[in-house]
């Protein structure tokens, strides 16, 4: 299982004790001190078959075919280069295998002045698609089968008055 901007590494710590002793569970994240402290957490929890790199989700450090299931959440909206994250995670899931990927989707398009504010990327807003745009770019990295496993309004505090939707999809590689 590779998760994609793993954090604290939660969710991988939870995928290791799934995945069972003769599986892996590895995180990836492009910031060191995440990385370092997901590290931390797995060392401290006695988690053996957990793995944490320092990656960017548009150029992950894998082989090919590498994982039965691909996660992530709430990461895919702050990755300037979606379609190539997506490629990615195409690349690095064997055939069959599955991306499970919550996140922030935008439901009206968001204005240029918003994409660019800084404040707006923290807050997991700027960088918000909609979910058509999502089915796209997923369709286009080689995936099957998109639908979306859950959905609520997201509410992220936020300031600019944009309405947005916490949306949880399940896409397949196909086999052949
Ligand atoms: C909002 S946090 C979510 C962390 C974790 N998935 C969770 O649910 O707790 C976003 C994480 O994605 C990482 N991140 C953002 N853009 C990334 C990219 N292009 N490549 C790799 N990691 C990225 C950040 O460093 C950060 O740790």
């Amino acid at each position: 299982m590779v998760d994609l901007g793993s954090g604290a590494g939660l969710e991988v710590l939870r995928a290791a004790q799934a995945v069972g002793p003769y599986g892996q569970a590895v995180g990836v994240d492009m910031t060191a001190e995440m990385v370092v402290l997901a590290r931390r957490n797995a060392a401290a929890l006695g988690v053996a078959n957990a793995r944490f790199v320092v990656a960017e989700l548009e150029s992950l450090p894998l082989p090919e075919g590498f994982a039965d299931v691909v996660l992530s959440n709430c990461v895919v909206n702050l990755v300037p280069d979606k379609a190539q994250a997506f490629r990615e995670a195409h690349r690095v899931l064997r055939p069959g295998g599955r991306l499970v990927v919550s996140d922030v989707v935008a439901d009206r398009p968001l204005s240029p002045e918003l994409r660019e504010d800084p404040r707006a990327w923290s807050a997991c807003v700027a960088g918000a698609v909609s979910l058509r745009e999502y089915f796209r770019l997923l369709a286009e990295a080689g995936f099957q089968a998109a639908e979306v496993l859950e959905e609520s309004r997201a509410d992220c505090g936020d300031p600019w008055r944009v309405s947005l939707r916490s949306v949880t999809l399940r896409a397949r590689k196909p086999l052949g």
